[in-house]
């Protein structure tokens, strides 16, 4: 069966794109966001993912305000970036693994979520910067993806609770999955901010220390907000700590926190990164 080699939960901010295209990682401005990521790159080097399951959101890319499934697995044999209006440069294509997306579709169908199979997906900046953050060397990216959308943008928006439920039964499908791949679980966007309305600029420290204390020691706190408490507390966007919430779900049990980060602001954002690793089966220790 598949492992599960731990979670990354990373910012997505559009600005990290042309940061890296501009070669700005020293500039004082990024050093203290981009400072967080050579640990990861450690990391990753040690547990060597081939395949990343990713909870992310689309902006507007392939869902509409007309038209927006609550979760979407992507299904497909390759996923094309494009840029949704944010002026940065275009990523590589991203290959797929559909055989592991089915198979999650499956579980998740048989666990009586209503979710969207997506046989085409463009991914937005939510998944491909933070494959940029993660694997900056050129080249093929090195892992197959199955990503995961969550609608932060149409009200009524999932619950935390749900959001958690999500990624338990995908923890389970992952490892169910007969593979001897190893799964790296991603969360993406976040943490707190709001982009426009009166609370435009808004960023709540002490809830997202918050988030990411819970997520490392007690994931079953956060599924006691609403989803608009987490409007309240982390912004209209802050929503997005769902995916985050999602991707520690899909790790039961005791989980040992790795290394993280967190800046402020990058853009508008709280900029947080967090890498987790399930105690027991910690592969970058026997590596
Ligand atoms: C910003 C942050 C986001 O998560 C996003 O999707 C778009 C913009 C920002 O802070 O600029
Ligand atoms: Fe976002």
């Amino acid at each position: 069966m598949a492992t599960i080699v731990g979670s990354v939960m990373t910012s997505h901010v559009p600005a990290i794109g042309g940061a890296i295209a501009k070669g700005r990682q020293a500039d004082p401005y990024w050093k203290p966001f981009f400072d967080g990521y050579p640990p990861v790159h450690s990391w990753l080097g040690r547990v060597k993912p081939d395949v990343a399951v990713v909870f992310f959101q689309d902006h507007g890319l392939n869902f509409f305000l007309d038209k927006l499934p609550t979760f979407a697995v992507g299904a497909a044999a390759e996923y094309p970036n494009a840029d949704e209006g944010w002026g940065i440069p275009t990523l590589k294509t991203v290959r797929g693994q559909p055989d592991l997306s089915w198979h999650i579709i499956e579980g998740l169908v048989a666990d009586e979520f209503d979710i969207t199979s997506c046989q085409e997906m463009k991914i937005d900046h939510a998944l491909s910067l933070p494959l940029a953050l993660l694997w900056p060397g050129g080249g093929e990216w090195p892992v197959r993806v199955v990503p995961i959308t969550i609608n932060h943008v149409q009200h009524p928006l999932p619950s935390p609770k749900r959001c958690h439920k999500l990624g338990e039964s995908v923890g389970r499908a992952i490892r169910s999955w007969k593979s001897d791949a190893r799964v790296l679980v991603m969360g993406t966007g976040g943490l707190s901010h709001q982009l426009d309305g009166e609370r435009a600029g808004f960023i709540n420290k002490s809830f997202d220390m918050l988030c990411m204390d819970a997520l490392v020691n007690d994931p079953l706190k956060l599924t006691r907000y609403s989803a608009m408490d987490i409007v309240r507390e982390a912004g209209a966007q802050g929503t997005e700590v769902m995916a985050w919430m999602a991707a520690r779900a899909a790790m039961p049990g005791p989980v040992r926190k790795v290394h993280s980060n967190y800046h402020i602001p990058i853009s508008n954002t709280a900029a947080g990164l967090l890498v987790l690793e399930n105690e027991e089966t910690a592969l970058s220790k026997a590596a």
